[in-house]
């Protein structure tokens, strides 16, 4: 009988994260006594299997966000708030396809083509989801190329460096493990969130494009499980690079939610008014008080 394939990475100082074919998923601090004999302690070897893959990729999400309270993970939406969170859909799209091909460009002149073919295969896969943001903006009577050429939200930012950064490495694996962090985090939004930002739009406006096509509704689903298979068929050097970049990127995310739910919606149409030097048409929509602390969702 075939053994059921255990996978782990150690992706920050003592913490490895342990994962059974089977589901089952551990995070492993080392014991430290010189008795114990820990089968963790050196880098996995093995081939990997999509059942323990998912569990080493989606722990390292929860690994990441684990300084975040739930309350916090899970905000109600304010419509400053998602007008932020499209812009910031924006900055984490527009250069994804170019960046992706960068990637895949490295590992052709690596003789990887079957990495290359996957990254290309995705960059046309979310070419043109930046236009959805900016679609959605425009929508809520926003100007919305001026607000995205002078604003990159705060929280947004180092996201938008890291894979600016991962793309160009020499060997720039670790891409792929901030893609999938991003579209696991937006596949997991449900119908009912995308009504209750519905709920907050003018009648008749559409604005949900970009959070659609990113929800569980949308093509986000399948990325994240063709992602899932490809990590998966990696040898196990490449998928504790991906598992490790994984971790990195949802403690860089979960930072900058942080950041942008410690602005009242106050301060955040103060933010988006001041860069459009006007106004914000429906900045006043949201239905709940000014002073009450709450955030822009990353929609991407
Ligand atoms: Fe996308
Ligand atoms: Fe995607």
């Amino acid at each position: 009988m075939a053994r059921s394939v255990t996978e782990w990475v150690n992706v920050t100082g003592g913490i490895s994260i342990i994962a059974r074919e089977s589901g089952e998923v551990w995070f492993h601090t080392p014991s430290g006594t010189k008795n114990d004999v820990d089968p963790f302690a050196t880098p996995m070897t093995g081939a990997g299997a999509a059942g323990s893959t998912v569990g080493l990729l989606d722990g390292a999400i929860n690994l990441g966000f684990s300084g975040i309270e739930n309350r916090l993970a899970r905000p109600e939406p304010t419509l400053a708030g998602y007008i932020v969170a499209l812009v910031g859909a924006y900055h984490t799209s527009v250069h994804t396809p170019r960046n992706l091909r960068q990637a895949a460009k490295r590992f052709n002149e690596l003789g990887r083509p079957e990495v290359a073919a996957y990254l290309e295969e995705r960059a046309r896969e979310e070419t043109g989801h930046d236009r959805l943001a900016l679609k959605d903006l425009r929508a809520l009577g926003v100007p919305a190329d001026r607000l995205v050429a002078n604003f990159i939200p705060e929280g947004i930012k180092p996201l938008c460096k890291r894979f600016d950064d991962l793309c160009v490495q020499d060997y720039p694996m670790g891409c792929i493990g901030y893609s999938y962090c991003l579209e696991r985090i937006a596949a997991l939004k449900q119908e009912a969130d995308i009504e209750k930002v519905q709920a907050l739009c003018p009648d008749g406006v559409d604005a949900t494009r970009f959070l659609r096509s990113h929800s569980s509704l949308g093509s986000e689903v399948t990325h994240v499980e063709e992602t899932i298979e490809f990590v998966a068929s990696l040898s196990a050097n490449d998928r504790i690079q991906v598992v490790q970049e994984t971790y990195e990127s949802a403690l860089i995310m979960a930072d900058g939610y942080n950041h942008e739910l410690l602005k009242s919606e106050e301060k955040v149409l103060g933010e988006i008014q001041q860069v459009i030097g006007e106004p914000l048409l429906y900045g006043h929509g949201s239905r709940h008080s000014p002073g009450e602390k709450r955030a822009a969702r990353p929609a991407a």
